[in-house]
């Protein structure tokens, strides 16, 4: 090997070394209305990775009328969880795609010890493994307000909140015109369930994740802005 092509050499290996130290595999857990999607898209953007959201996923699939779209409709409206195999065929084939190959952010997935043991296996025969399990802490006290408020953009599905984040334009996006609509499971009584749901199934996960050590906890009551600072130097430092 002549010096030019050992220098090379050394190039393309440290960059692929710090290409996979770069890539991150992460988890967003949080209650219903503690900003998990709001913190997605600037987390996705900041570290270049796909935002997996489960809750997206089935409702697109609900809007084309898909079988698992059926299914999953009136469970979604009860503010019930789906049931475990639909949701692990939906991820399972997600995180097979080739974007995933750089990283991705699950968000709102895992929701059950199920899902989670189900997830380990997965990546294990993927041969890969997750770098954090980011825990949006939010009071149950709040929630309500949060996920009422919520308002969603048809067209490019910004969220806004019409106290806490207001879109300039009213009651059209203020990034595409598109008209804003609520969720429909976005009223007092299925967030309540939604919660009550989230305290038996899911806070169990923030245990699991803690014990593999790859837990970090974020207080969800700061400003969107705030905390996603806050999650990005959790990141960063860890
Ligand atoms: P999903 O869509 O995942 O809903 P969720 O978990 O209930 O969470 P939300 O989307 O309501 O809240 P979020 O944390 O994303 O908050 P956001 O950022 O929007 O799931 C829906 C349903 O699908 C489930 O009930 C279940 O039936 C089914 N499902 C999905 N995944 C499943 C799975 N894995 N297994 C089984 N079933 C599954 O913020 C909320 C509002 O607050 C917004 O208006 C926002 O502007 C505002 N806000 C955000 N951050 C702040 C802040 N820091 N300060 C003030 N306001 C804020
Ligand atoms: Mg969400
Ligand atoms: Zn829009």
């Amino acid at each position: 090997m002549t010096t030019q092509s050992v220098q090379n050499f050394i190039k393309i290996h440290q960059s692929n070394i710090i290409k996979d130290f770069d890539i991150m595999r992460l988890i967003l857990l949080g209650p219903p209305g503690a900003g998990k999607g709001t913190q997605a898209l600037s987390i996705a953007k900041e570290f270049n990775i796909p935002h997996i959201s489960t809750g997206n996923i089935l409702r697109a699939n609900i809007k084309q009328g898909t079988e698992l779209g059926l299914k999953a409709k009136s469970i979604m409206d009860s503010g019930l969880l789906v049931p475990d195999n639909l949701v692990m065929e939906i991820v399972e084939d997600r995180l097979k795609q080739d974007d995933c190959k750089r990283g991705f952010l699950l968000d709102g997935f895992p929701r059950t010890i199920v899902q989670a043991e189900s997830l380990d296996n997965i990546l294990e025969k993927l041969n890969i493994s997750l770098n954090f399990a980011i825990n949006i802490q939010v009071d149950t006290s709040v929630l309500v307000e949060r996920a009422v408020g919520r308002r969603i953009c048809k067209e490019c599905g910004a969220t806004y909140h019409t106290i806490f984040n207001p879109s300039k334009g009213g009651d059209v996006c203020e990034l595409c015109s598109g008209k804003l609509y609520q969720r429909p499971d976005d009223n007092e009584k299925t967030v309540s369930k939604r919660i009550e749901v989230y305290i038996s199934e899911t806070a169990p996960l923030i245990g699991y994740y803690q014990q593999q050590g790859i837990l970090v906890t974020i207080d969800g009551h700061q400003s969107i802005s705030k905390v996603f600072e806050g999650i990005a130097k959790l990141l960063r430092r860890n």
